[in-house]
């Protein structure tokens, strides 16, 4: 097993034989209220290295927009410098959050080709964009709420990112080693009723596949009320899970994002890393949040023997809050930040696979009693 299979949990498949093929994630684009800023904070908390900028300086009037990357996780922050720029008002709406998931695709045609006669929504058609650098192709399709995926042929392009950027590194010395190497996963939050539509959504027009976890009635209904599934493209490099709120006793964690981001959009990020341990200890020195984990979750005798062995003695988990989650495969650590900006929206996951294909099912009871009580203090539950 390669160190990248290990670490996003790559399996085998063959590209030709798939009508969507996906090389991977491309960028995660935000917007946000202050790129600037929010671009500091990722370099300076997240270790991520500026290499790219487009801006007034260099001819955007509209927006300034930071590319920043750790190991082969690329995410692009975009912050209006105008207030007629169509950011504002997607800003105004949403506040920070991610607005584009990025694909790479080896064939743009191809893809939207077989998008559009399944049923999708183009947002934008295919179309070159060159520079010195080479030539780029790109289109969009749109996902749930104003969410969008465009994909990129980058195969013909050697430039920094995109038209239009150019190559800028920051003052910040960089982190070595990286917080974290690559984007695991993505997820959706999508409105009651709808996540059957998007999965569905995703086999059809993009050709993914689901995964074994779900998340159903059984978990759903006594704790946080929400359900969940998770589609992954061929080789499983890019999976989104997608949830919905249920009934429950209480009002679901959903809801409070849906009602808070104003409609569906990405939950959260997770981060592969491969050493968890490390990687929090350094968040945490740069004041990153997490939510806190109770303690009877490593003092519980089922719990506990759950969790098994692992590679690291079990108080060295507890003390950072880290849980544990574990199939027929192997397992994995998980733990999860606070929302990043001031919204009760958008939060980061860190994940250290070794093994396990899962995104951590077995948690989610003992984690939606955390985040909870977090609802509770905020008083939206
Ligand atoms: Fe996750």
């Amino acid at each position: 097993m390669t160190i990248e299979q290990q670490l996003v949990g790559l399996i085998e498949h063959d590209d030709s034989v798939d009508p969507f093929p996906v090389i991977g994630w491309d960028a995660l684009v935000w917007v946000v209220g202050n790129a600037t800023q929010s671009a500091h904070f990722l370099q300076s908390a997240f270790g991520m290295r500026l290499e790219a900028y487009s801006g007034p300086e260099t001819g955007n009037r509209d927006h300034k927009s930071f590319v920043l990357r750790s190991g082969a996780a690329r995410f692009v922050i975009k912050g209006a410098v105008v207030p007629d720029s169509a950011l504002v008002a997607h800003h105004d709406r949403h506040g920070d959050g991610v607005v584009d998931i990025a694909l790479e695709v080896p064939d743009v045609d191809r893809c939207i080709a077989w998008a559009r006669t399944h049923g999708a929504t183009i947002l934008t058609e295919p179309h070159d964009e060159s520079d010195e650098f080479g030539t780029v192709r790109s289109a969009a399709l749109a996902t749930y709420g104003e969410t969008r995926h465009t994909l990129v042929d980058r195969g013909g392009y050697a430039g920094p990112y995109l038209p239009g950027y150019v190559a800028r590194t920051s003052t910040r010395v960089p982190r070595a080693p990286r917080l974290f190497q690559a984007i695991d996963h993505v997820v959706g939050n999508v409105e009651q009723g709808m996540m059957d539509r998007w999965v569905e959504f995703y086999r059809g027009v993009m050709g993914f596949t689901n995964m074994a976890e779900f998340v159903g009635d059984d978990i759903a209904t006594e704790y946080s009320a929400l359900m969940s599934k998770v589609v992954a493209n061929g080789n499983h490099r890019v999976k989104f899970p997608l949830n919905e709120p249920a009934v429950g006793r209480k009002r679901s964690q959903i809801d409070e994002y849906l009602e808070f981001y104003r409609g569906p959009g990405v939950q959260h990020i997770a981060l592969a890393t491969g050493d968890i341990l490390a990687t929090v200890d350094a968040l945490r020195a740069e004041g990153v949040e997490f939510l806190p984990t109770p303690h009877t979750y490593y003092e519980d005798a089922e719990l506990r023997a759950r969790i098994g062995h692992v590679r690291v003695p079990v108080a060295e988990l507890q003390r950072r809050g880290i849980l544990v989650d574990r199939d027929e495969d192997g397992y994995l650590l998980q733990i999860f930040t606070r929302p990043i900006a001031d919204r009760p929206t958008v939060f980061f996951e860190l994940i250290e696979r070794h093994g396990s294909l899962g995104f951590g099912k077995g948690n989610f009871k003992a984690l939606f009693q955390a985040i909870e009580r977090e609802q509770a203090a905020r008083g939206n539950l």
